[in-house]
């Protein structure tokens, strides 16, 4: 759909006015490499995609927000005054934990709003459909309020609205690549100091393939919160040996190898070990990717799923599936899960010649083994929140 539909979508929602609405647009993203690592305090390598959630805002005479979207069915209205006194368990969440975090910035929305959103992105996917919402609400809020954006502040607020209203304990990354994403660039950021660069991402015959497993990702949350506790633990352990020791990531894995036998617990152990080699393959990815070598990038990319698989134990058979499946075609340099885990998807880096196959022999494999029918989206690099 494109905007002028969009807005003609939203002209039927909420009526013709004198004033013209205003259109914003933040994409989704997909994490290349550095999985788990971002409340780690280490590295994480996300890109922008070229789809995302547009957002069409008109002002109000009257002091309502209101809040509708082309694809999800519930709509919200909430006095100015009584934004945040409700959770509504729904999308509408998203955009109000944003006002209350925007408020508690000294950004109060003091205006009526008709707010109307289009998603593009599946829902549930692990394509940051949430931080897509969240990003394009502080950025088009502070651009009608006539406020500076500043996209680093908006994707720490944007993450405080999922911590603090929606209730989900997410780290910094989705967010953040949505808001800082560069079209053709990844994003390498430090997620203890938030310092960033955009890494080229010149992939010249080779596509990224996205592969949805249509998997409903159950007990994401708690399993979540559980790894978040597991690495809280490694690292109390590990300041036995190093004291000043702030965040797992800041480990290397030589260190790690001198202080391991300090992890007694087998499970923390693994957990520690796939935070601190996930790092430290971030920072290959990079210099491969520098150098063009595409196909070490590859196997760090096989590395990584084969760590969150055995180690950090946040696949699932479906997503082993897809990724093995993608591994039997010739033109793949590398295959893993992206995000959290648990189901959502997988990303892989094909040849092109050998995309249609892909997504033929996967897709026909993939429902063979695991009865559900997955989706492929063969996509480039967009740019950030705009
Ligand atoms: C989810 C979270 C992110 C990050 C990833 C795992 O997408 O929202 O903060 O922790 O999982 O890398």
């Amino acid at each position: 759909m494109d905007t002028g539909q969009i807005k003609q979508m939203f002209i039927r929602k909420f009526g013709e006015s004198a004033i013209g609405p205003s259109v914003f647009h933040a994409p989704g993203r997909v994490n290349l490499i550095g999985e788990h690592i971002d409340y780690n305090g280490g590295y994480v390598l996300p890109a922008a995609l070229e789809f995302g959630t547009t957002l069409v805002i008109r002002e109000r005479e009257d002091g309502l927000i209101r809040l509708a979207s082309t694809n999800m069915p519930e709509e919200a209205e909430i006095k100015l005054g009584e934004i945040g006194l409700n959770k509504s368990g729904q999308w509408t969440d998203y955009p109000v934990g944003v006002m209350v975090e925007l408020a508690e910035r000294g950004f109060p929305v003091s205006k009526g709003y008709d707010l109307f959103y289009h998603g593009e992105i599946p829902n549930g996917a692990g394509l940051s459909s949430s931080a897509s919402i969240e990003v394009v609400t502080g950025y088009g809020l502070l651009a009608m309020g006539g406020y500076d954006r500043d996209t680093v502040q908006i994707a720490l607020l944007s993450q405080a609205a999922e911590n603090n209203f929606v209730g989900v304990n997410c780290g910094i990354m989705d967010q953040f690549a949505v808001a800082n994403g560069k079209k053709d660039h990844a994003i390498l950021l430090m997620c203890d100091t938030l310092e960033y660069k955009h890494v080229p991402f010149q992939t010249g015959s080779y596509k990224l393939v996205i592969g949805n497993t249509n998997k409903r990702r159950g007990l994401v949350d708690s399993k979540y919160n559980e790894r978040r506790e597991q690495c809280a633990a490694a690292l109390e352990r590990l300041r036995s040996c190093k004291a000043d020791l702030s965040y797992l990531a800041e480990l290397t894995p030589s260190q790690f190898e001198d202080f391991k036998s300090a992890l007694t617990d087998e499970t923390v152990r693994n957990r520690a070990q796939h935070v601190i080699e996930e790092n430290a393959r971030v920072l290959a990815s990079v210099e491969a990717l520098t150098a063009n070598d595409l196909e070490e990038f590859g196997r760090l990319m096989n590395l990584s799923h084969d760590s969150l698989r055995d180690l950090y134990e946040v696949s699932c058979d479906e997503l082993d599936v897809m990724v093995e499946e993608a591994r039997k075609i010739p033109g793949t340099l590398g295959a893993r899960m992206t995000g959290a885990g648990f189901g959502g998807c997988t990303v892989s880096l094909v040849h092109e010649d050998d995309v249609e196959r892909f997504v033929r022999e996967v897709g026909e494999n993939y429902r063979a083994r695991t009865g559900l029918t997955g989706d492929f989206y063969v996509c480039g690099v967009g740019e950030g929140v705009e």
